[in-house]
């Protein structure tokens, strides 16, 4: 195992008292790792230090031209041991977004040991409240000083971590989603299935007007021919037409998420069909109207399972099952969390116990 060097900071932060309002994604704990690349020498240096701001030259080219990615994944206290969730997905797709932006491969060992090590080190930030996790942030910035546009020669990968809750405040209250006609999220060809800032920051504007209106999240469309449903918000979307859960197919727009992943392979197990294909806008609006579109919901590691309870498109507005959770989204939900915090026995190698 490659060493990984621990610098312990000297105070500690206050933990937080209260762990059923924890939010997501703002409190931070005491160390996070580094990790740097460079030409000639590859990723080197892996150590834990004190939380705290990095120093970047103002020429970083991930300040300038995006060259970043990062993963999201949660610990879960079980008892003593630590629990993650198929943490080698987590990295596989790490190394795949690294290969679309240009940025070197890491070793998935190396990567998977020095979380261990980090989250050793922050075995007490680990949330106690049922629901609470904590939220695990890998991340990988550009950070040669230079402003021509080409691929770095120096990186860095870090780890934060955040205990959290839920991520939306509706928790598993059914969201109400504004389906996007003007802006895109991703293209074919272009980075969506990559886990890359840019593709967030180009889904603000949408976010940011559905907001306005009240709404949740956005239905993101194709962009040729804004006619098929891709994701919604920071997840992947799953309708149940009928007896069938549909779920967009992973064309080259679309993220892979492990929370869809492991919502189709649970449903395959369950005995329910479920598609990945091509869906248009237009078929579950006319689900919605003739009474077979009878759940819905998103997945992702922040927010699990989110039911949707309303589509808003132009003029007009669908509910679903009532604007309830439906009982397959609930099953999802209780399963997935169950295997997640140990309770529920999970397929072979779903949970890594620490
Ligand atoms: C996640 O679900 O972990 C994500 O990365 C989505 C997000 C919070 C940006």
């Amino acid at each position: 195992m490659t060493p990984i060097r621990i610098e312990r900071a000297t105070t500690l932060k206050p933990k937080p008292t209260d762990e059923n309002n924890l939010g997501f994604g703002s409190i931070f704990t005491d160390h996070m790792l580094l990790i740097n690349y460079d030409e000639g020498q590859g990723w080197h240096d892996a150590r834990i230090v004190p939380y705290g701001p990095i120093a970047l030259d103002p020429a970083a080219m991930c300040l300038h031209y995006g060259q970043s990615v990062f993963e999201g994944m949660k610990a879960y206290r079980h008892g003593d041991d630590i629990l993650l969730f198929r943490p080698d997905e987590n990295f596989k797709r790490l190394n795949n977004s690294n290969d679309r932006l240009c940025i070197p491969k890491m070793d998935e060992q190396l990567l998977m040991d020095s979380l261990v090590e980090l989250l050793k080190v922050e075995k007490d930030w680990i949330p106690h409240a049922q629901g609470a996790s904590l939220y695990i942030r890998p991340f990988i910035l550009a950070t040669e000083a230079k402003l021509g546009v080409k691929p770095s020669d120096s990186y860095l990968y870090l780890v934060i971590l955040s205990p959290s809750g839920n991520y939306y405040p509706e928790g598993l209250n059914p969201v109400k989603i504004y389906v996007e006609t003007e802006y895109v999220r991703a293209v074919k060809g272009g980075t969506g299935t990559a886990k890359t800032p840019g593709n967030y920051a180009a889904s603000l504007k949408a976010q940011d007007i559905a907001h306005k209106l009240n709404y949740t999240q956005v239905l993101w469309l194709d962009g040729v021919h804004r006619k098929y449903i891709e994701e919604v918000g920071t997840m992947n979307v799953f309708f149940m037409l009928g007896d069938t859960v549909v779920t967009p197919v992973l064309d080259g727009s679309v993220l892979p998420g492990i929370t869809r992943k492991s919502t189709i392979e649970l449903l395959q197990e369950w005995g329910i069909k479920v598609e990945e294909r091509k869906l248009s806008l237009e078929e579950v609006m006319e689900a919605g109207r003739n009474g077979q579109l009878v759940e819905a919901f998103g997945t992702g590691t922040a927010a699990v399972i989110s039911p949707i309870g309303e589509l808003h498109c132009g003029k007009e507005e669908v509910v679903i099952n009532g604007g309830k959770i439906g009982p397959i989204t609930h099953k999802l939900y209780d399963t997935l969390t169950g295997i997640q915090w140990g309770n529920i026995e999970g397929p072979k190698g779903w949970s890594v116990r620490i």
